[in-house]
């Protein structure tokens, strides 16, 4: 009985050694197959598209060729929402340069505008 068990327990391990040095030889995993991530910033929307967004609640502009989705800081936007919100769905920038009376934004303004960046104007389509 002694001896059956020492051999059980013998093969056993042997079994799992066995297991262990084959997984060595074994060829590697082939990596995952990585899909090509678009950065929203590489993303075109034609200026038909970004019509689609004339909405307070879904607010895009054009500012100097880039896409801007400023849905969420429209609430934030210190001036009247009159001066703003007929800018959403069209090509802004001549808004943006002004602030619809002749004085340019901050570049505090403008260090904030990047942040709601989710592509370019595709010009050719
Ligand atoms: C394109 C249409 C826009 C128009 C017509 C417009 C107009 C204005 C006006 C009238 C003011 C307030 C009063 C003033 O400073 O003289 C203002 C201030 C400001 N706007 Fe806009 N704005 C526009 C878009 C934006 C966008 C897209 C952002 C940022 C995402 C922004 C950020 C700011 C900030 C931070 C201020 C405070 C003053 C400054 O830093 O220049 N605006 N804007």
């Amino acid at each position: 009985m002694r001896k059956l068990f020492i051999s059980a327990t013998a093969i056993f391990w042997l079994a799992v050694a066995g297991f262990w040095l084959t997984s060595f030889f074994l060829p590697a995993e082939p990596p995952p197959a990585i899909s090509p991530v678009v950065e929203p910033a590489d993303k075109s929307y034609t200026l038909a598209e970004v019509a689609g967004h004339g909405r307070e609640d879904d607010c895009w502009m054009v500012i100097n060729g880039q896409v801007y989705d400023i849905t969420s800081y429209l609430p934030d936007h210190p001036s009247n929402p009159e001066l703003i919100l007929p800018w959403c769905g069209k090509e802004a920038t001549q808004a943006w340069q002004t602030k619809g009376k002749g004085r340019p934004h901050s570049s505090r303004a403008d260090q904030l505008l990047v942040e709601y960046r989710i592509g370019k104007l595709n010009e050719a389509r």
